[in-house]
């Protein structure tokens, strides 16, 4: 028997890095899961996997946009009788000098990090009040005020930032029906930086290693699991202590 049986779960940026993570490790955990991103191919071994096969669909959607997410929410409707997870992980990752931030950069990083975790919230709430479920929204220690990453990351800092506020008052209006927490990773392994070698930051890790995409996968299955039930409105940080230096 698995943590998340039969939980019917969306998840965002499912077709890399930690959302891939995710999407595996709630599949063994029992779930089914509407695997949302832009790239099928990136995730064609698990779709074509036969023990996920009955249990995974790609759902190709740019959360980015508006009708990116109302097309989306007009097939869950349509093909699901009811939604109990929704995991908003898609996210960008940019760092500039504070002169060279233009609008157009803005509304990429805000459009893509912030303003998706909003409106696929709006989307999809009633349906996960109807099943009493709940939301994990994937920030960072960024939006913490923990920039070991680079002191550059004005727009991800911010953009990351507004999701943990918003995760919080979420989870004060929805306390009833819906748990809703954010997972702040520090730097994590993933194809986010673009091949940059981020292997100097390990250093400033108090447990010596970048994270891995599973490190947070495991805290994610936690927080949608029966387990966490008296959870809401955390943030649970992954970053190996980063966050305490
Ligand atoms: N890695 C880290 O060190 C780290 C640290 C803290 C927080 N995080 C956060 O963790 C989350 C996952 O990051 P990652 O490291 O796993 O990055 P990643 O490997 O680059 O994956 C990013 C995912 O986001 C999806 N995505 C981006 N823009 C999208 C859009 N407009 N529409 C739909 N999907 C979109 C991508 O899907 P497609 O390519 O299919 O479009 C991809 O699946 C992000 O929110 C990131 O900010 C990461």
């Amino acid at each position: 028997m698995g943590k998340l049986d039969n939980k019917t779960t969306i998840v965002t940026g499912g077709t890399s890095g930690i959302g891939k993570s995710i999407v595996k490790h709630f599949l063994s955990e029992g779930a089914q899961v509407i695997c949302v991103g832009r790239d099928k191919s990136k995730v064609g071994d698990l779709l074509s996997n036969k023990d996920y096969e009955s249990r995974l669909i790609f759902f190709e959607s740019d959360i980015s946009k508006e009708d990116g997410i109302s097309k989306l929410e007009a097939y869950v409707k349509r093909n699901y009788s009811h939604l109990d997870i929704l995991v908003n992980c898609a996210g960008i990752w940019h760092t500039h000098r504070l002169e060279d931030v233009t609008y157009d950069e803005f509304d990429l990083i805000f459009k893509t990090n912030t303003a998706s975790v909003i409106f696929m919230t709006k989307a999809f709430m009633p349906l996960l009040k109807e099943a009493r479920g709940n939301i994990v929204n994937v920030s960072s220690i960024g939006g913490l005020e923990r920039h070991i990453a680079g002191r550059s990351q004005y727009l991800y800092a911010a953009s990351k930032a507004a999701v943990i506020q918003f995760s919080q008052l979420c989870a004060l209006n929805y306390a009833d029906d819906v748990r809703v927490n954010c997972i702040c990773p520090g730097p994590t392994d993933t194809p986010i930086y673009l091949n940059r070698d981020f292997s100097w930051v390990k250093d400033q890790i108090p447990m010596g290693r970048l994270g891995k995409a599973g490190d947070v996968a495991k805290a994610a299955v936690f927080l949608c699991s029966d387990d966490a039930d008296y959870i809401t409105g955390s943030i649970v940080t992954v970053d190996g202590g980063a966050s305490l230096k």
